[in-house]
């Protein structure tokens, strides 16, 4: 048994989208994400994912669910097997409820299972599970080679690297030469397995016949995904060369704007220390961890794209960007700073660490040790700070036109923010340095910040529904708001109503769990726990017609607007009842009763 608070935090952890894009890729429309569906055939998409719900549903099929779902229905993993898929994606040990026969189950090496399915599935086609083995061969291979390399051990000694964090990273050495990889791969010249290897990027080969290893001569440090997988390599020269990091390109496996540098192996000591640092380097990575600063992660030679940011943000609430003191360093920063406005909730913190020129973390730990290295992390600027001292340091703020600048420039980067706090704590530092008053820079960036001012895009067809239909869907979208809800106004309401009686038992759920619903971040589907309702099929559907809000959505008058309108139904059909019988025959009571009503 997997405790149901622990499937409920993973759910908040995971992201669907991430999931199924692994094995279904998605594309972005509007505020979901689109593809054809996996569940049966279609030629036009109408498999949909809501990132912000963080469910899947088909308008062809009607296929539904959440990450779980999913992989139990796409990869046939059992329940238990997708739990700790997905768990150890995101770096969670599943916690077990004493229970002999579940400990069983659980031994099961999950990707063990996963690649003989995959395997038999599709022998003849090159399947990611057979890149990701071709992968492993190499690195074991090149880890091998560097055993008995002596200039490649000399290199490293020479950098400081001990040979303990060399292991612990798994670094390798591609030796010299054109075809080394031969030696672990037998069949290197057939058809097959030369697809393969330029699909893996380990080889390249320009023409039908030649064929050549892509990393040679070089320190090989393996890439692994947030599965533990390998699924790339950065490879450095020992001598001044160029370039001076080869890295892999991008394959089905590996997408440089998605992986993280050590993500996976960091994941224990960032949710202990708190707080994630994102360094430029694979060198530095490795140093810093040598050092003891396990929570450090490196892109990987691009910048930080906004896929990094979120994925980080799921892990922790704290990120600090550590780049070099130069040009280019701060122009890193600039764009991890604006790739990540958008991302950022009220309670994430986001700084910036500068270090002196000439240094970078490898360096400046070696140089200055741990301690010296924390207290600057501890030291960085916030990104609001950072942000400021940007802009301004090309203005002249003493003059009009700098300060029309000054407003013009923060403006296109406010307007992502959605955190309140963020948004205000930023408006009301231009108050003081634009000299402008605040109501008139909101009006000047379009933004108001804390208040919302969204609309219900489709109002028609919200009043055809139901009350309990919307109640429902709001309820599904946040079950917090069940403590608004007056529970006298379902009482009295016909037991054949399918979708009264699917609100009452949705509300039942919710009372009777009300640990759950403290969570501050309710992202799982409710439905999640609601699998063995008799109302089931009436729930997905209804929460499927969420896809269809957006995320301007405004849920406070959805809400209220139902509730209302709820009410006037109760109200006019206690009117038409105190109506029906003659007026004699009413206590006062139900005179008054009626004339209230009546005035309302
Ligand atoms: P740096 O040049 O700062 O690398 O590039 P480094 O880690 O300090 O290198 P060492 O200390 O000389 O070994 C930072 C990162 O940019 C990418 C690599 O991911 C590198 O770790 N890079 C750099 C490339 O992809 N190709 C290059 O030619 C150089
Ligand atoms: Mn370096």
């Amino acid at each position: 048994m997997i405790p149901q608070l622990f499937i409920h935090d993973l759910l908040g952890r995971v992201d669907i989208v991430d999931a199924i894009d692994r094995h279904v890729p998605l594309k972005k429309v509007g505020a979901n994400f689109i593809a054809c569906c996996p569940f049966h055939n279609e030629k036009t998409p109408s498999f949909t994912v809501s990132q912000t719900k963080q469910f899947y549903h088909c308008f062809g099929c009607g296929a539904h669910g959440n990450a779980i779902n999913f992989l139990i229905d796409y990869s046939g993993l059992s329940f238990v097997e997708a739990v700790n898929d997905l768990a150890a994606n995101v770096g969670l040990q599943v916690p077990q409820e004493s229970d002999t026969h579940s400990r069983e189950v659980n031994s099961i090496s999950l990707s063990q299972s996963y690649i003989d399915d995959e395997y038999s599935a599709r022998s003849y086609e090159i399947s990611p599970q057979d890149l990701i083995a071709a992968m492993q061969t190499a690195a074991q291979f090149y880890r091998e080679k560097l055993k008995v390399s002596e200039n490649a051990i000399a290199y490293l000694k020479k950098r400081g690297l001990s040979g303990k964090i060399a292991a612990r990273f798994a670094i390798g050495y591609a030796p010299a030469g054109w075809q080394n990889l031969e030696e672990v791969f037998p069949d290197y010249k057939s058809e097959r397995v030369r697809k393969l290897l330029v699909k893996a990027g380990l080889v390249i080969s320009n023409d039908d016949t030649k064929q050549y290893d892509r990393f040679r001569d070089r320190i090989m440090f393996p890439i692994l995904n947030q599965r533990g997988q390998i699924v790339g390599f950065g490879g450095r020269v020992l001598k001044q060369e160029e370039p001076k990091y080869l890295n892999s390109p991008e394959t089905v496996l590996f997408e440089k704007g998605r992986e993280l540098y050590n993500l996976f192996s960091s994941r224990h000591a960032i949710r202990e220390a708190n707080c994630v640092v994102v360094v430029e380097g694979y060198m530095d990575v490795i140093m810093l961890s040598q050092y003891g600063i396990n929570y450090a992660v490196a892109t990987l030679g691009t910048a930080t794209t906004s896929l990094h940011i979120q994925k980080l943000l799921r892990q922790t609430d704290n990120i600090i960007f550590c780049f070099d003191g130069d040009k280019a360093g701060k122009k890193a920063a600039w764009r991890a700073l604006e790739n990540s406005l958008a991302h950022i909730s009220d309670g994430k913190y986001l700084s910036f660490l500068f270090l002196p020129e000439g240094e970078d973390p490898d360096s400046y730990i070696r140089n200055y040790g741990k301690e010296s290295f924390e207290k600057k992390l501890k030291q960085a600027m916030p990104l609001t700070e950072f942000l400021f001292a940007e802009i301004c340091s090309e203005l002249n703020l003493q003059s009009l036109e700098g300060r029309a600048k000054l407003v013009n420039d923060v403006k296109p980067l406010l307007q992502q923010v959605k955190a309140s706090a963020l948004s205000l704590i930023l408006l009301n530092r231009l108050v003081e340095l634009s000299g402008i008053n605040r109501n008139e820079l909101e009006e000047l960036l379009q933004i108001r910040p804390g208040r919302k001012i969204r609309k219900l895009e489709n109002l028609s067809k919200q009043q055809l529904t139901t009350p309990y239909r919307r109640l429902i869907r709001a309820l599904i979208y946040n079950p917090n708001y069940s403590v608004k809800l007056d529970r006298n106004l379902l009482v009295e309401c016909s037991v054949s109503d399918e979708e009264a009686n699917a609100l009452k038992e949705l509300i039942g759920f919710i009372d009777a769990h009300p640990h759950l619903m403290k969570q501050t971040k309710f992202t799982a589907s409710l439905l999640t726990f609601l699998q063995d309702s008799s109302y089931r099929a009436l729930l997905e559907k209804i929460e499927s017609e969420i896809l269809e809000w957006g995320d301007s959505i405004d849920l406070e008058v959805e809400f209220i607007g139902a509730l209302e309108k709820l009410q006037q139904i109760h109200r006019n059909r206690r009117m038409t009842e105190l109506r029906s019988k003659s007026l004699n025959k009413l206590t006062e009571e139900e005179k008054r009763e009626l004339q209230r009503l009546a005035m309302l």
